[in-house]
């Protein structure tokens, strides 16, 4: 079958040409000269290791995280690498010292991950759970805050709210949900897996206790590169996952946070160092930098939503406004919806056998759906989600 046309950047991606990719949300992809650069930071840490950690790495962990508190207008103080957003919120949930009867939310749109990093902390103390749910189609963002919110109790501690959701792609309403909970006296831990590059972000002006997000999603920077930025007055609540050398530093409290952070133990930092690079490359890629980017992958992605949701004989879930550049929908399931499984959903791994579509099919049992997510990103074309749509037509 004859492969649909891919968008005009997609040269700068080592995609494979036979394969179409429609699933930039779970992994990310990262352009051929971010790979390139990542090797050059490969070479001269390997050139001289004990030099490289000794002289160099420092300064270039502390430009890295300048460049990125730059872009999410974030106290550089607070800002912190970790590997992954997994670990980000791992490091949060394992540091707070929970009450028997706390209780944390988490929305039942959560990346199941993080939830069970909720579900593990409750248990071993005596805290709880509070799972809210919320329908995958709802009529507006008010809908969304109003059950999350009616949640609140005056024993709950936290939330974890997502900026976008891994399973449903839905855009929450994350800026006045921080605002109203914390108002409330519930900090917040933001799920900003899909965060950067996606969604414009603010840290400053939002001021979420927590934050954690992926560079190597929407920046396109090398896999293994994430922050976690924590506001001032909750650091001294933070240990890092891996107690290190820093523990036992007896400087300054600044001092004292960037060491422990900084040096988890030895590892590839290569990732992180790229992230300058990633943010400054994309960002020329395209007249009008960031912003026009998330524009530009928002309205492809509401168009290949349309797109699939006419071949699947379904209308939007929810309106544009609530999508970024992730959209889901559902499709037919005969039989019980079971949980997510490393392998691959079947009728995922048909798509790609078959058609040579790369695009997930998650089954979702707290919902007793199973949803497709397309994403949209640079290297799209309005022609691929058409493919996906005929795809969807002939095997349903
Ligand atoms: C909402 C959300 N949170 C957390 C994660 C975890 O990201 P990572 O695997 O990089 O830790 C993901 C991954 O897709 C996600 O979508």
């Amino acid at each position: 079958m004859k492969r649909p046309r891919k968008g005009e950047l997609s040269h700068h991606w080592a995609l494979d040409p036979e394969t179409t990719f429609l699933n930039h949300g779970s992994f990310g992809a990262t352009p051929s000269v971010i790979l390139e650069e990542q090797s050059r930071f490969r070479t001269l840490m390997e050139n001289d290791p004990v030099r490289f950690f000794e002289r160099e790495y420092l300064d270039l962990w502390d430009e890295a995280r300048r460049t990125l508190s730059e872009f999410l207008s974030a106290d550089i103080n607070g800002m912190t690498f970790v590997s992954n957003a997994t670990q980000g919120v791992n490091t949060v949930l394992r540091s707070l010292q929970l009450q028997p009867g706390d209780e944390i939310i988490v929305p039942d749109h959560s990346y199941q991950a993080c939830w069970n990093a909720i579900d593990y902390v409750t248990e071993r103390s005596g805290a709880k759970t509070v799972v809210v749910e919320i329908p995958f189609r709802v009529g507006s963002p008010q809908d969304v805050i109003d059950i999350i919110m009616g949640a609140v109790t005056d024993r709950t501690v936290l939330a974890l709210i997502d900026t976008v959701t891994s399973p449903t792609g839905m855009r929450m309403p994350f800026e006045e949900l921080t605002a109203q909970l914390q108002s409330r006296g519930v900090d917040v831990l933001l799920d900003a897996a899909h965060g950067p590059g996606i969604v414009p972000l603010n840290l400053s002006l939002l001021a979420p206790a927590y934050c954690t997000g992926n560079c190597h999603k929407w920046l396109c920077s090398p896999k293994g590169s994430a922050f976690l930025h924590i506001r001032e007055d909750r650091k001294h609540l933070i240990r890092p996952l891996n107690i290190s050398h820093g523990f036992s530093y007896e400087g300054e409290a600044q001092e004292k946070f960037e060491f422990e952070f900084a040096w988890p133990g030895t590892q590839d930092p290569s990732a992180w160092m790229c992230i300058p690079k990633a943010i400054e490359y994309l960002g020329e890629l395209v007249e009008g930098g960031w912003p026009r980017i998330m524009e530009r992958n928002h309205t492809l992605a509401i168009e290949g939503r349309n797109i699939i949701c006419e071949a699947l004989g379904t209308t939007p879930p929810f309106p544009d406004s609530m999508v970024s550049a992730l959209a889901a929908v559902e499709i037919p399931t005969d039989g019980e919806v079971g949980p997510m499984s490393l392998e691959g959903d079947p009728f995922h791994n048909f798509l790609l056998d078959e058609y040579g579509i790369q695009v997930p099919v998650m089954p979702w049992r707290h919902h007793g759906v199973r949803y497709i997510r397309i994403s949209a990103q640079l290297y799209n074309h309005v022609d691929e989600y058409r493919y996906l749509a005929k795809a969807l037509s002939e095997s349903l």
